[in-house]
């Protein structure tokens, strides 16, 4: 089949968020200027480049998440193992602003090294993270939309020692969760490498 999004798709759901599939979650922890912890799941998020390393989140309407951010202009992104995949969904509750996620899911906030935002302690490795761009997101016809991309720099990086075997991470250890389309998620702990051609070999 093929369609244009803007003519509608006639599926019973929107196929498009499981063809980009699977998608990490980046579990963005951000303190507002007076001080309140919010935590949430975010799955448009990815590591955009390495040097400087940035990633982004990308917020489907003004969420408290972005509105945090503007605040402080910081935020950690934390990396969700499977054994924390409900706590993880508990924290999308659409929550009052000002209520903390982490007491309503039972998870511990921890304080970073060079930033005020909260990490997760549970996590197996958090981003410390300063913002550099916050736009507001425009379609091709240049109007823009309701949605907010979130560039930040990665300026530390906690790691769970008990993913490292001899110095590498272990996925297999790490276990990431990632976002699925509907209403699936999967568990990464399988592992098979490839290795890139050489041309002429
Ligand atoms: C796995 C998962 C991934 C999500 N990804 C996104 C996302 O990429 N963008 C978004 O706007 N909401 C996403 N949500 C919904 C938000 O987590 C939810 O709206 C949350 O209440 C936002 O919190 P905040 O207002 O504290 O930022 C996701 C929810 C789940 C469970």
């Amino acid at each position: 089949m093929f369609y244009e999004p803007q003519n509608g798709h006639g599926l019973p759901h929107n196929p498009l968020k499981a063809i980009i599939s699977p998608r990490p979650v980046g579990w963005i922890g951000t303190r507002s200027k007076e001080g309140a912890l919010n935590l949430a799941p975010y799955s448009f998020f990815n590591i955009v480049c390495d040097t400087p390393p940035l990633l982004m989140f990308s917020s489907s309407g003004y969420k408290d998440s972005v509105a945090f951010v503007e605040e402080t202009r910081e935020f950690t992104a934390n990396m969700v193992g499977g054994h924390l995949a409900e706590q993880m969904n508990a924290t999308s509750v659409n929550a009052p602003r000002g209520t903390s996620e982490f007491d309503y899911a039972g998870l511990t906030p921890v304080s970073c090294e060079k930033i005020k935002a909260p990490r997760v302690a549970e996590a197996y490795a958090s981003l410390e993270c300063v913002a550099v761009d916050i736009r507001q997101l425009t379609g091709r016809d240049g109007k823009p939309t309701d949605s907010y991309m979130v560039i930040g720099e990665v300026v530390g990086v906690h790691i769970d020692e008990y993913i490292l075997v001899d110095g590498l991470i272990d996925i297999t250890r790490s276990r990431p969760v990632s976002r699925l389309g509907y209403m699936d998620f999967a568990t990464t702990d399988t592992v098979y490498e490839l290795f890139r051609p050489k041309w002429g070999e």
